[in-house]
């Protein structure tokens, strides 16, 4: 089948193992332990689990493809009004919708550091778009480069804060240059707060909600993260209303599906389990810091519920070495980090596995 060289060039995203396929490939019969793509160990609040149950007997309806009930509340929780929220079937589909939305044209670029959120390049590069990629200087966002890689092309750059896979947060003084810098008749500026709700409880993670008053800014959200619902796919933007309005004319009308907007509903409603979910990755994090201290492992700080490790052997030997032992965790070599990888903060038990099949494959 024919198609064009850029389609032909694209690599598809390569996620965290799934267990399942684990399991097939190894033979594994035991317990497998995924720390892979930082999704809450905890699992889901009872409450949306509850909700999902008492809506099994209506899929056979379309959802409300406005999300009306969703949206009212989520307009409540952040102090927005509706005209403000967009849904998305994951934040991962707000992207493709920035995307399709804004960077329409061939001369149009996309900025973004590297390494952050692969899916800025795996859609950017989908689309066809040129692509700026700005080197982290150590491990954070080098906020004087991309402003000055900032022209007239650029129609979207994106903002990861904190950054998967480093953790590292931006300062809001950083974001609010670059806001300034671009020009709010041409380039979107994306702030992706995936980590925000694990971000927003460290003492020196500074609030970005209001700039979304900006006209050229969006921010993104997500319940995969400390909600738990990661497997149901919702996300949402806070933006303009006319941004908004401009994404609504592109989205597709029943683009979250009716288990995950009344799931939703119910675990903003769940504080008690955020709270536990935020506590549970500080414990968590705190142990894993202290035994990569004894073990003599570099970490760079965290503000996410990950942690990019430098284990100083082969990043793909260790990875590899991990699978056999049944956890999944994720090599950064791919992202020109060939002795370091990033682990989920996991429950007090699977971070104990986790430390002690680590001891014995780097033999410490
Ligand atoms: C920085 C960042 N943005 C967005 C996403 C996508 O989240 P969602 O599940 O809402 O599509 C992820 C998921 O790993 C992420 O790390």
């Amino acid at each position: 089948m024919f198609v064009e060289e850029y389609i032909e060039r694209l690599k598809p995203y390569e996620g965290g193992k799934p267990i399942e396929e684990l399991k097939r490939q190894l033979g594994i019969k035991g317990e497998i332990i995924k720390l892979a793509s930082n999704e809450n160990p905890l699992g889901p609040s009872r409450r949306a689990v509850e909700a999902i149950r008492s809506v099994a007997e209506s899929v056979n309806f379309y959802p409300d493809g406005d999300c009306y009930y969703l949206k009212e509340r989520l307009a409540d929780k952040l102090g927005v009004s509706r005209d403000n929220l967009i849904f998305g079937n994951g934040s991962d589909e707000l992207l493709e919708l920035i995307f399709r939305t804004f960077a329409t044209r061939d001369e149009d670029e996309i900025l973004y550091c590297y390494p952050s959120f692969v899916e800025y390049k795996i859609i950017g590069s989908s689309f066809n778009k040129r692509l700026v990629e700005i080197p982290l200087k150590g491990f954070e966002y080098d906020i004087d480069a991309l402003i000055d890689a900032i022209n007239g092309n650029t129609r979207v750059i994106f903002l990861n804060t904190p950054n998967n896979p480093t953790g590292t947060i931006i300062k809001r003084s950083d974001i609010e240059r670059v806001i300034e810098a671009s020009d709010k008749d041409k380039t979107l500026v994306v702030i992706d707060e995936a980590y925000y709700e694990y971000a927003i409880a460290e003492d020196d993670y500074e609030e970005l909600l209001d700039l979304y008053k900006n006209d050229n800014v969006i921010i993104l959200r997500t319940f995969s993260k400390a909600y738990g619902l990661a497997g149901l796919r919702i996300g949402y933007g806070i933006a303009s209303p006319q941004i908004v309005d401009y994404l609504n004319r592109v989205r597709p009308p029943f683009n979250v599906n009716i288990v995950a907007q009344h799931a939703a509903l119910a675990a903003l409603d769940d504080d008690e389990h955020i709270k536990r979910s935020v506590e549970t990755n500080r414990i968590g994090k705190e142990y894993l810091y202290s035994e990569f201290d004894r073990m003599g492992i570099t970490y760079i700080k965290t503000y996410a519920n990950f942690i990019l490790f430098d284990a100083k052997r082969d990043a793909s030997y260790v990875y590899e070495e991990l699978l056999k032992r049944g956890i999944i965790i994720r090599s950064m070599a791919g992202y020109g980090y060939k002795t370091m990888l990033r682990v989920t903060i996991g429950t007090k038990r699977q971070n104990e596995i986790f430390i002690k099949n680590l001891k014995e494959v780097l033999n410490v």
